[in-house]
This record gives structure tokens, C-alpha cells and sequence, in this order.
């Protein structure tokens, strides 16, 4: 991505994930609409405890590189590297306040140039999710392939767009 944008540069940060953060996650991910675009999320979008422990796992997990997305000093989201299926993959999520200001496209490509310098990189969207894909189109990302599988925020199985990092 152009870093035409100076001033989205300067609002929007990452730094090291936190489980004082989590809670704010957690609120993100019980977004109905949300849910739906990522579709792979958790089954029950109400269980607290369930959702703590699988990000205490994330945190404790030294594959796993986790940022927070700052928008004005504010938590706006995350976005993580981890390891699915063998391969170096990127997902991210933000917060519907913070949606269509170009956050995740400015995180993910912060995150592609000072973090998550690992390559081949790999990403995933739902054929369906029109704004990830674009989000990872716009970061150098491209179509590979596909894959399905079952969805539990759907509770049906979804196609979903395997993307690898073009540089
Ligand atoms: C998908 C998501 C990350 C987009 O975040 P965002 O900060 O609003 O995205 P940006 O503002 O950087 O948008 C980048 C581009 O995507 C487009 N876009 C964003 N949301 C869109 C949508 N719902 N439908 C169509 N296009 C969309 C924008 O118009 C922009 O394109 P442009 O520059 O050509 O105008 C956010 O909606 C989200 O977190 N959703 C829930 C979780 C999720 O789906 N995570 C990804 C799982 S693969």
C-alpha cells in the first residue's frame, strides 16, 4: 500500500497485545454483522470465559505475534500471525466504531512491513467478506486458491479465498 495517507499513519498504531485489552476484543467479536463477515469466529459470541481463554492461549503462545490496533490511542482492534494448517497466516479484526476510516488496511500493512516479516505469507477470507478482501488486495495480497469449511458464527460450512502475500 502507498503511504499517501500521512495522517492515517500517524492514528493509527500497533503495539504488543495485552490481555487488558481482551475484554475490548471480546466486545468487537459479539457484533452480530461482524460475526457474519468473519464467519470463523467462536460458536457462542456470549461466552466470556471460553472467549479468555482461547486469547490467554494467543498471548502464551510464542508462535503467535499479536498487535493491538490503536486508533487515536484507542483500541480499535487486532491483528495476529499464527500458524493454520502448516502456513504463516494473517487475520485481523476491528471494531465497528472504527470501520471505513482505511484502519485495517493501514494496520495490516504496518503490520506486513515492521512485524509479521514472515514469507511466504498466507491469509483467509470468506468468498463474501467484500471488505477483508479487499483489505488484503489493497496490502499485496492475492487469490492462490480455495478452501471450505464449516463456519461456526454461520453454523454452516462457507467457501472461503486462500490468499498469499505478493510483494
Ligand atoms: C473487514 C474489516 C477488517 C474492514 O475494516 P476497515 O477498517 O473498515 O477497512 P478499511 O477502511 O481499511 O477498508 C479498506 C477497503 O475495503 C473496503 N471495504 C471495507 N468494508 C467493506 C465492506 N463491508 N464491503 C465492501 N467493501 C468494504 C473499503 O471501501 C476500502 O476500499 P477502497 O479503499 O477501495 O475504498 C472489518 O469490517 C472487520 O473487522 N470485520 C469483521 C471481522 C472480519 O471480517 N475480519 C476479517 C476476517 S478474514
Amino acid at each position: 500500500m502507498q503511504p499517501e495517507n500521512n495522517q492515517l499513519v500517524q492514528r493509527v498504531l500497533l503495539r504488543a497485545a495485552t490481555a487488558a485489552d481482551v475484554p475490548i476484543f471480546f466486545e468487537h467479536q459479539q457484533d452480530p454483522v461482524a460475526r457474519h463477515m468473519a464467519a470463523f469466529a467462536p460458536a457462542d459470541a456470549a461466552d466470556r470465559s471460553g472467549y479468555l481463554a482461547h486469547w490467554n492461549h494467543i498471548l502464551n503462545d510464542r508462535m503467535n505475534l499479536a498487535r493491538t490496533i490503536l486508533y487515536d490511542q484507542q483500541v480499535a482492534g487486532h491483528i495476529l500471525g499464527f500458524e493454520l494448517f502448516g502456513k504463516r497466516t494473517v487475520g485481523y479484526w476491528v471494531g465497528r466504531d472504527y470501520w471505513g476510516k482505511g484502519v485495517a488496511t493501514q494496520a495490516l500493512a504496518q503490520f506486513l512491513q515492521y512485524d509479521e516479516t514472515t514469507r511466504p505469507l498466507y491469509a483467509r477470507a470468506v468468498k463474501d467478506n467484500a471488505g477483508s478482501l479487499r483489505v488484503l488486495e489493497k496490502c499485496g495480497f492475492r487469490i492462490i486458491g480455495d478452501d471450505r469449511g464449516f463456519a461456526h458464527a454461520r453454523g454452516e460450512d462457507v467457501e472461503e479465498y486462500i490468499l498469499q502475500l505478493v510483494e
